[in-house]
């Protein structure tokens, strides 16, 4: 297996879409200059029979518009910003309300919904970069980004970030895949293990009310294996308010230092993910409010048909004090690390 380049669809202006494949002989990665999408991951279950266990689509079409932001990367700031807007210094930003006029979601989708240049492509890696105008969706200081994709010799997806900006900024960057480690139907079946003791609690708003919950003796309990359907319909306001799980938990172990931090596993497949980060979050999305539509090789696409689990900073940290700072110094250079790895058992 080799690398590979080629056209996967234009967008409604006409412009060329390409997708890049990776590849480590064993499982490979297409990932899509539009949004530095990653569109799919090639995994073997136990038995030796490949699937991919992304969710996503075969044309381009859905990619330049979904909202459910299926394998994209997110920046300048992942997930949300409360009243779309946050302070550095004293001095106030308003950035895009994208979310019913109020929010800030993702970014405005800023970095999801435009063209990144390719560099470095070889085998099993290829690097994206993207340039962010100063003041672009509101935002402070002209940015320079690059994320990285590589398949490891460990059967890992790495996705490494790097972005640093002429003025004080926010950053906050995130991977969007929705994974279903089956390759097919839902993921309620999918056992899930979180390192996390803590979770933020969320308003009607998805917003965090600055609480740090313990997770003890909630549905939010994810320290040990547990299936991902057992309590997702409880009648427990967080997951009310969300129809399903869409919370930030709070990682244990230091910001900055990798280590794993989550565990997934499709007991029919024997296909395993272990996640790896060193950032302090991680959003544990299970589509709550994905549209039923056709999907991947004919595959529907349908609430819970995938789980993300987004790793981040908290959600609305610059207007949450206590949570740990995403405010990066004017030249100040944001590294970070995410890995997805693989294996069948
Ligand atoms: C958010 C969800 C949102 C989804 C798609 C997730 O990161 O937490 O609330 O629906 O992204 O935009």
């Amino acid at each position: 297996m080799k690398s590979s380049k080629r056209l996967f669809g234009k967008t409604s202006d006409g412009r060329e879409v390409y997708a890049y494949t990776i590849t480590n002989g064993k499982i490979s990665a297409e990932i899509l200059d539009f949004g530095a999408t990653l569109r799919s991951i090639y995994v073997p279950d136990k038995n030796g029979n490949t699937a991919d266990v992304t969710v996503g689509y075969d044309d381009f079409a859905p990619y330049e518009t979904s909202t459910a932001y299926e394998g994209k990367t997110v920046g300048r700031y992942a997930n949300r910003l409360s009243g779309g807007r946050f302070e550095i210094d004293g001095r106030e930003y308003n950035v895009e309300k994208n979310e019913n006029g109020v929010t800030c979601l993702h970014g405005g989708g800023e970095f999801s919904f435009n063209f990144w240049k390719a560099e470095n492509f070889s085998d099993s890696t290829v690097t994206f970069s993207y340039e962010s105008e100063d003041g672009a969706f509101g935002f402070p200081g002209k940015m320079d980004a690059a994320v990285t994709f590589t398949v490891t010799e460990r059967n890992g997806i790495e996705i490494r970030y790097r972005a640093s900006a002429d003025k004080d900024t926010i950053i906050n960057f995130t991977n969007h895949t929705y994974f279903n480690l089956a390759g097919k139907g839902d993921i309620l079946c999918h056992l899930l293990k979180i390192n996390a003791n803590a979770f933020t609690p969320t308003d009607k708003m998805n917003i965090p009310t600055g609480e740090i919950k313990s997770v003890a003796s909630t549905p939010m309990d994810f320290r040990e294996f547990k299936v991902i359907g057992r309590d997702i319909g409880s009648d427990y306001e967080q997951l009310v308010n969300a129809g399903g799980y869409d919370h930030n938990f709070c990682l244990i172990g230091e910001k900055g230092q990798m280590r794993a931090v989550a565990e997934a596993y499709d007991t029919v497949s024997g296909r395993r993910m272990t996640v790896y980060t060193d950032l302090p979050g991680v959003q544990l999305y299970t589509g709550n409010f994905i549209e039923r539509r056709t999907g991947k090789g004919g595959r529907e696409n349908y609430k819970n048909c995938g789980f993300c689990l987004e790793t981040q900073y908290y959600p609305d940290t610059p207007n949450q004090k206590n949570f740990p700072q995403c405010t990066f110094r004017a030249g100040e250079e944001y590294k970070s690390a995410t890995v997805f790895e693989f294996s069948a058992d």
